[in-house]
């Protein structure tokens, strides 16, 4: 069949070679939205299937015509590998040909995942969070511990102060050195979940996901101005710390509604917008420095797929990866 029926093969050492910075995942992340409020992207919710207990394999699907990137990510989260020092994510993302469907790229999905989850709540945090805001707290200092504080120090210019927590004290300890080397910020550990709300401008909560929740973090730990970002869905907010918010928005409505069908979310506020709506000022952002906003992200297909076909372009220009025969 020619060189149509070739693909290119990026392993995960491959995709982290390229060295993509993350001002710029965070640059086609945010036009991703852009591009879904227009009504110009194609991004179904993600079904899934669940072989051990609160672990996912979901199928990612989606299509960004501007950005000529259609594709799938097979992506699975299964909390007891990291007891066999194995990620707790892992996966597959596969890109397609737009003209003529045939699968162009298979690649590693670890990198993209990390990044993309942490330049969605910077892109978020860029129009919701106070522009001053200083303190960061950070609530489970795992993959996505780390790349949301990467991603907000692109976009959070007066970040000082970093409160981490995690309830892995060797976790939290590797996270604070690591963490204090790359940044150059003031990393603290703290011994408690509320100490890493209470007074923070920013707040990431990132534990694992629970389908029936025992959230602690309560209204009155979160201060008045603050932004914050769940990643672990409903898992540590209290409804009323997520019914106290005066903006309560997510990276998707339907994909909210359709995990509410599932089960999930069962105690949350009304949306009051999505991130695309934000981005694209269709809905106002930040109006007031004292307003308490909080954004439930839950993953995007099309945040992989804009993400997904700059490596590929990048891998094709400097000749990264390994071509295979389909
Ligand atoms: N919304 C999204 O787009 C998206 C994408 C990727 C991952 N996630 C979610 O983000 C979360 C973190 O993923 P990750 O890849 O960073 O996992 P990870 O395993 O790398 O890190 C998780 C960290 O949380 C710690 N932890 C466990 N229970 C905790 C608790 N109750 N309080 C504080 N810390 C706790 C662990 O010790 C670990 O250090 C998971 O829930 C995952 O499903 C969301």
């Amino acid at each position: 069949m020619g060189s149509l029926a070739e693909v290119l093969y990026l392993s995960r050492h491959d995709v982290e070679k390229l060295s993509i910075r993350m001002k710029e995942v965070i640059q086609v992340v945010e036009k991703a939205f852009r591009e879904k409020t227009e009504g110009r992207t194609e991004a179904p919710p993600k079904p899934g299937i669940h072989p051990q207990k609160d672990a996912f394999i979901h199928a990612m699907p989606a299509y960004i015509p501007k950005m000529r990137s259609a594709g799938v990510k097979w992506v699975s989260g299964f909390p007891e590998t990291p007891r066999r020092g194995l990620p707790y994510i892992s996966g597959l993302l596969i890109l397609s040909d737009t003209e003529t469907g045939f699968p162009i790229c298979v690649m590693d999905c670890t990198w993209i995942t990390a990044k993309r989850t942490g330049a969605a709540p910077a892109v978020a945090a860029k129009h919701l969070a106070r522009q001053d805001s200083k303190v960061l707290g950070v609530l489970g200092c795992g993959v996505q511990g780390r790349s949301n504080l990467e991603a907000l120090t692109v976009v959070c210019k007066n970040l000082e102060e970093v409160k981490a927590y995690d309830i892995n004290e060797r976790n939290l300890q590797k996270y604070v050195e690591e963490m204090t080397a790359e940044h150059g910020l003031k990393v603290v550990p703290v011994a408690s979940p509320k100490k890493a709300v209470v007074n923070c401008d920013i707040v990431v909560t990132a534990g694992p996901i629970l389908k029936h929740p025992q959230p602690v973090i309560e209204a009155s730990w979160f201060k008045d101005g603050g932004f914050a970002c769940s990643l672990d869905f409903d898992s540590y907010w209290k409804p009323e710390a997520m019914h106290s918010m005066d903006k309560f928005c997510t990276d998707d409505r339907e994909q909210l509604a359709y995990y509410r069908k599932l089960g999930y979310f069962s105690n949350i506020p009304g949306v009051y917008a999505d991130l695309g709506e934000i981005v694209s000022s269709k809905k106002p952002d930040r109006k007031y420095p004292y307003e308490r906003i909080m954004s439930m992200n839950l993953g995007l297909a099309i945040e992989d797929m804009a993400t997904a076909i700059l490596i590929y372009e990048e891998a094709k220009k400097t000749g990264i990866g390994k071509t295979l025969p389909l």
